[in-house]
């Protein structure tokens, strides 16, 4: 009779410990403070870049700043790719410029992943013309003019989503 009692006991006392629980998880919500995500995004290294021989360098900066690089491919774009992927800037003065560096010769395509990667990748790399990047940014290192910048990063989540299915569709994870 005496064991009777405590199994049943045992049983009330975990029935109400679940049932505690359930109520908790149902009706309270817990604020976590805003987290840093993980987030991927497209870096390209330009012609001018690859051509100076810079590839492995930046390539140990990037991994030096905490980047994954998750894929990674050297192929020259054809004008028709080039112009796909800037078609954003078609009409702008500068996009016939751009169409015919872009395709001058080869580049070297990143998908690179890290804690907030879309803005981090482009703080890494400094504003569009190098000479007014900052000091230790790689645009400011390894470019030379508004327009041979060295590299490429998406500016947006919804562009680097579109620009990552654009080089690598067959990653679908
Ligand atoms: P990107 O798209 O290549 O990452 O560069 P960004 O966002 O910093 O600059 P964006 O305004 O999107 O320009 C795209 C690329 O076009 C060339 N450009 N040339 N001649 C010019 O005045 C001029 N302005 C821009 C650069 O190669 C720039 O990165
Ligand atoms: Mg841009």
């Amino acid at each position: 009779m005496k064991h009777f009692i405590t199994l049943v006991s045992s049983i009330l006392i975990v029935a109400a410990l679940l049932i505690g629980l359930f109520i908790y998880k149902r009706y309270t919500r817990i604020e976590y403070p805003a987290a840093n995500h993980k987030e991927r995004t497209l870096a390209i290294i330009k012609p001018d870049a690859v051509e100076k021989k810079y590839t492995g360098q930046i390539i140990d900066l990037i991994e030096k700043n905490d980047f994954s690089i998750l894929s990674m491919k050297k192929i020259a774009l054809s004008k028709h790719e080039a112009e796909t992927f800037y078609a954003v800037h078609a009409h702008r003065p500068f996009f016939n410029d751009l169409i015919t560096f872009m395709t001058s010769g080869p580049v070297v395509i990143m998908m690179l992943e890290k804690d907030n990667a879309i803005t981090s990748w482009r703080s890494l790399m400094g504003s569009t013309n190098p000479k007014e990047a900052p000091e230790e940014s790689l645009r400011k290192k390894f470019g030379t003019d508004v327009q041979k910048n060295a590299l490429h990063g998406s500016d947006s989540p919804e562009n680097a989503q579109l620009e990552l299915h654009f080089f690598f569709p067959e990653h679908n994870d």
